[in-house]
C-alpha cells in the first residue's frame, strides 16, 4: 500500500491530499463512495490522525469530498467531471487477481523493513553470484547487437544451456529445441495459454506451487489434484484421472517439490514416463531446484530419460543464481517451441539481450561452479539452523522432514489454525510465512522458506512464529 514519503520535503498532509485527489479523479473511489475513517487511514499510513484530518479538510474545501456527522466522508457526487470508473475496469480482463492473502503478504514484504521474510522463496542478496557478475561487467565492452533479439532467445545462451544441461543434469537438447523465457513463470504461462484451451482438465500436484494455481484458473483449466507423497505423486492416479476426466496435461516438480520438498522415487519416475507415454499425455516438468541439491548430485530430471519426447522441461536461474535476471528456459519439441516463440513475440518481443548475455557469460564462467557449491553449502546451513530453531521453540508441536535441496520446509503443525489469522499474528510479531492453504493444501501446514532471511534472523524468526502460533 502507498505511504507518504517523509524524506520528500513536502508536508505529509499534502501528500495524502494528492494521493486521495488522484484516486478520486481516476475513479478509484467513485462518486458517493465512502472514504476510510480518519483514524483507520492514519493507522494504515502510519501518521498522526491530525495529519489525515487536515488532508480531508483540504479535500472538502476543494469540493472533492463531503462529510456529514455520523456518516463519514464520501466522494462528492457533483461539482467535477467524473472520470471513467477505473475500479470497474480493473475487475475485467482474463487474468484473475492473486489471492487476497498473497497480496497482503506481498505488500508487507515490500514495505516491511522490520519483518523477517520466510514467505518469499527467493535467495538472500548474499547468495547471488555478486562477485562473478561484477567481474563479468567490469571492463567488458558489450559488443552484441542491441536491437530486438530473436524471440526464441539469444543464440549463444541457448548454445551454452544445451552444454550446461547435458553436463549437469544429463539432459540432451539442441539449440532449436530451447526457448528462453522470462523465468519459469513465463514458460508456465505460455504452456497454459497456447497448448491448452478453457475447459481442458489438467493434473496438478496437491499441494503445489502457489503462483501456478491462479494461472491455471485464469486460463479456464479444470485443475485435478494429484496427491504428493514423500516419494512423489502416484502414477496410478494419472490413469484414474485420465479415465474419469480425460486430463490433457500433467504438471510435476519431481526434485525438491515446492512446497513439500519431496523427491520422486526412481521407480515412480519410470512408471510416470511409461504411463504418460502410453496415454499420450504430455508431462510438464517444472525443475527450478535441482541444482540447489546439497550433495551436488540431484536425481536426474525426468527429461534426462525422456525417449518419446513427452516431457516439456522448464528451468530457471531464479533459485540458483539471481531471480532478478528473469532468465528461464524450456526444452520442448520444435513444433511446440515454434508455436510458443510466435506467442511470446506477441507478448514482449523477447527478453532483454543484456540480461541474456550476462546469463550466458555467467554459465560459462569458471566461478559458476564455485558459486553453486557455496550456494548449496549455505542453503544446507540455513536449513539446519531452521530445523534446530523449530525443535527448540516448538518441539513436538511441529513435524517436518529435511529435503536434500530446495529452499523450503513444509511443516505440519499439531493443530489447524485459520491460515489468514496465523499470518496476521505473525505480521504483528515481524515474521512472514505462507500458510498451506495458498498451495491448495489441507489445513494445519505452513511453508517456511530459509533462503531469504539472513542466517542470524532464522532463530528469532522461528521464535516469533512460535509466539504467533501460541496465540491461536
Ligand atoms: C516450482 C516453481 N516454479 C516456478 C517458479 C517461478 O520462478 P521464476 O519465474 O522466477 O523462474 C517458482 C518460483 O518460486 C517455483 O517455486
Amino acid at each position: 500500500m502507498w505511504k507518504p514519503d517523509r524524506t520528500a520535503g513536502k508536508p505529509l498532509y499534502r501528500q495524502i491530499y494528492e494521493y486521495l485527489e488522484q484516486g478520486i479523479a481516476y475513479g478509484e473511489w467513485p462518486p458517493g463512495s465512502l472514504l476510510p475513517s480518519e483514524r483507520k487511514l492514519a493507522e494504515r499510513l502510519g501518521v498522526n490522525r491530525s495529519t489525515v484530518v487536515q488532508a480531508y479538510e483540504e479535500l472538502r474545501a476543494s469540493g472533492w469530498v463531503e462529510s456529514s456527522v455520523g456518516s463519514g466522508t464520501r466522494v462528492a457526487r457533483s461539482g467535477w467531471d467524473a472520470a471513467p470508473n477505473w475500479r470497474k475496469y480493473t475487475e475485467g480482463g482474463t487474468i484473475l487477481p492473486n489471492l487476497p492473502l498473497m497480496r497482503r503478504i506481498r505488500e508487507v514484504a515490500r514495505n516491511g523493513d522490520n519483518v523477517i521474510d520466510m514467505a518469499n522463496g527467493e535467495l538472500s542478496a548474499d547468495l547471488f553470484p555478486n562477485e562473478a557478475v561484477a567481474d563479468l561487467l567490469q571492463g567488458q565492452r558489450f559488443s552484441e547487437h542491441l536491437g530486438y533479439d530473436d524471440p526464441q532467445g539469444f543464440g549463444p545462451l541457448r548454445k551454452t544451456l544445451v552444454a550446461t544441461l547435458l553436463r549437469r543434469l544429463g539432459i540432451s537438447a539442441t539449440e532449436s529445441s530451447v526457448l528462453i523465457t522470462s523465468g519459469s513463470q513465463q514458460s508456465l504461462f505460455l504452456i497454459t495459454r497456447c497448448l491448452l484451451s478453457p475447459g481442458d482438465a489438467v493434473a496438478v500436484e496437491d499441494p503445489s506451487y502457489c503462483r501456478s494455481l491462479p494461472m491455471f484458473r485464469s486460463a479456464g483449466l479444470r485443475v485435478l489434484p494429484l496427491p504428493v507423497y514423500p516419494d512423489g505423486i502416484e502414477p496410478e492416479d494419472i490413469e484414474r484421472l485420465y479415465r474419469e476426466h480425460q486430463i490433457r496435461m500433467i504438471f510435476v516438480n519431481p526434485n525438491y517439490q515446492n512446497p513439500t520438498g519431496s523427491v520422486m522415487s526412481a521407480e515412480k519416475r519410470e512408471r510416470l514416463l511409461r504411463t504418460a507415454a502410453r496415454l499420450r499425455i504430455p508431462i510438464v516438468e517444472d525443475d527450478p531446484f535441482s541444482l540447489t541439491s546439497f550433495g551436488g548430485e540431484p536425481p536426474l530430471p525426468l527429461k534426462a530419460s525422456d525417449r518419446e519426447g513427452i516431457v516439456l522441461y522448464i528451468g530457471s536461474l531464479s533459485k540458483i543464481a539471481a531471480s532478478g535476471l528473469r532468465i528461464g528456459w524450456m526444452i520442448a519439441p520444435r513444433t511446440v517451441i515454434g508455436r510458443l516463440t510466435d506467442a511470446r513475440q506477441q507478448m514482449d518481443f523477447g527478453l532483454s539481450v543484456v540480461s541474456q548475455w550476462l546469463a550466458e557469460r555467467l554459465l560459462q564462467s569458471e566461478e559458476f561452479g564455485d558459486h553453486l557449491r557455496r550456494l548449496q553449502h549455505s542453503l544446507r546451513e540455513k536449513q539446519q539452523k531452521m530445523a534446530d530453531a523449530l525443535h527448540r521453540h516448538l518441539g513436538r508441536r511441529v513435524s517436518f522432514h529435511l529435503p536434500e535441496g530446495g529452499l523450503n520446509l513444509w511443516c505440519k503443525i499439531d493443530r489447524e489454525p485459520d491460515g489468514g489469522k496465523l499470518v496476521e499474528e505473525g505480521i504483528k510479531r515481524g515474521i512472514l510465512f505462507l500458510p498451506g492453504s495458498v498451495f491448495g493444501s489441507e489445513p494445519g501446514f505452513v511453508r517456511l522458506s530459509y533462503a531469504k532471511p539472513g542466517l542470524h534472523q532464522i532463530g528469532p524468526g522461528i521464535e516469533a512464529f512460535a509466539h504467533a502460533l501460541e496465540t491461536l
